[in-house]
């Protein structure tokens, strides 16, 4: 990151000086106290007003964001067909939950971009978490998962909310794979998932063949087209926006296929947040130097997948964006230039899949399934 400054001579120092701080910021000296407010960056709006995507420079930082690959396997999880459709039928499942009325699709809704819209999912009982429904989409080569990243992979992921009282609410494992157990298309869509097990009907193959449909869930846009060359797949106000995004630094962190996904950073970077009670990675480490971090969501779809934040308290992308570039780069930006942004990452907005989505008729209880149980 320090080479920054050698690299791209012409960046607003705004850029620089936050990412050349990147490395040492993440791990920083006592960790939790942000630092007095620093001043805002003049050297930003010149810079930013002249910026477009014909600059060498600009080319250059582009090279930080990737098209999305078909989809995001892992060796350790091999897609099949089989696994595929299982994963699918279980993600749209409400048999996962105690109360037979919650499915990852409540929360994830796949037909609205992989979010519901809301600041907190309602789960069981209509009981609230503490933070908002990130989109399962697009999510499989995140570094981790959550936004406090206590997940290492999809796989890892899908057995917290099932077991988590406030979401699915199941008692145990046992008891979600009695009720597995006892729809036989079930367990023979198991022994199909994972051909030559004694007992496929496991936790970790649950788990595993959600992850196999999520790593599926990539939605190419015209972004996308652009990356690869096709440089009138954005309109010239698209590109404007872009040549902005990359010129204020925000790529420092939105970087990669998901303009995110890839590190964990300190929110209020440059600039604190008055009011931030969540200690995001703290909570999975317990480390003092990891609070405050998050980490980086993916901008993929962002136009629909407020409101924003881990609190989800924000609920404009102009707000969202605006905030970032005073809280994390120390950049005021004009009121154009947020919307100028805000116009590039509209166009991050993807197909979905519609043939892979569809929800899958899923199959009818036996005589031994679990009664739905509200309290
Ligand atoms: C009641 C709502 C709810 C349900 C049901 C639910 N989730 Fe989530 N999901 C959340 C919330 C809230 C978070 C963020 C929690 C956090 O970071 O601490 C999350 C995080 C995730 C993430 C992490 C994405 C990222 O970028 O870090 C994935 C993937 C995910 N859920 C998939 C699933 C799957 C699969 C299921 C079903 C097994 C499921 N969820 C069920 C609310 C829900
Ligand atoms: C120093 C790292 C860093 C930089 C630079 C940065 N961001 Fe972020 N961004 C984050 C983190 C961390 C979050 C998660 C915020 C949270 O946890 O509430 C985030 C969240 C967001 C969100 C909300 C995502 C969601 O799903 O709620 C948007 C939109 C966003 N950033 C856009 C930008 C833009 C545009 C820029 C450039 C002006 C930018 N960011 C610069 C680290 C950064």
């Amino acid at each position: 990151m320090r080479s920054l400054l050698t690299l791209v001579p012409a960046i607003a120092i705004a850029a620089s000086l936050a990412a050349c701080e990147r490395e040492s910021d993440l791990k920083p000296p006592g960790g939790a106290k942000p630092g007095p407010a620093a001043k805002p960056s003049a050297a930003s709006s010149a810079k930013v007003a002249e910026a477009t995507m014909a600059s060498t420079e600009l080319q250059e930082e582009l090279k930080k964001l990737k098209p999305l690959p078909k989809r995001m396997d892992i060796e350790k999880n091999p897609a099949t067909e089989a696994k595929i459709n299982l994963g699918r039928m279980l993600y749209y499942e409400p048999r996962l939950s105690k109360n037979h009325d919650i499915s990852c699709n409540s929360c994830h809704d796949l037909s609205a971009y992989g979010v519901d819209g809301k600041p907190f999912s309602p789960g069981h009982k209509g009981q609230l978490g503490g933070r908002s429904s990130p989109t399962s989409y697009n999510a499989g080569n995140h570094v981790s998962q959550f936004w406090d990243g206590r997940a290492a992979t999809l796989e890892d992921q899908a057995k917290g909310p099932i077991l988590n009282p406030v979401e699915m609410a199941m008692p145990d494992e046992k008891k979600v794979l009695e009720t597995l157990a006892s729809i036989k298309e079930y367990v023979a869509l198991f022994k199909e998932a994972f051909p030559g097990e004694q007992d496929p009907v496991t936790y970790d193959n649950l788990a595993r063949a959600i992850g196999a449909f999520e790593r599926g869930l990539v939605t190419p846009s015209r972004f996308d087209k652009y990356l690869t060359g096709d440089k009138n797949a954005l309109t010239q106000e698209e590109q404007n926006g872009l040549a902005k995004f990359l010129t204020v630094g925000c790529q420092s962190c939105h970087d990669g296929e998901a303009l995110g996904g890839t590190t964990y950073q300190k929110l209020g970077k440059m600039n604190a947040f008055a009011e931030l009670k969540d200690f995001g990675r703290f909570d999975a480490t317990k480390k003092d130097d990891d609070k405050f971090f998050f980490r980086v969501p993916s901008l993929r779809n962002i136009a629909k997948t407020g409101p924003y934040y881990h609190d989800g308290h924000i609920k404009t992308l102009e707000e969202a964006v605006d905030k970032m570039a005073w809280h994390q780069l120390n950049v005021k930006l004009k009121e154009g230039e947020m919307k100028s942004i805000v116009t590039f990452l509209n166009a991050l907005t993807g197909d979905l899949p519609t043939d892979y989505i569809k929800k899958p008729e899923l199959p009818k209880s036996g005589p031994k399934t679990p009664k739905p149980d509200p309290s």
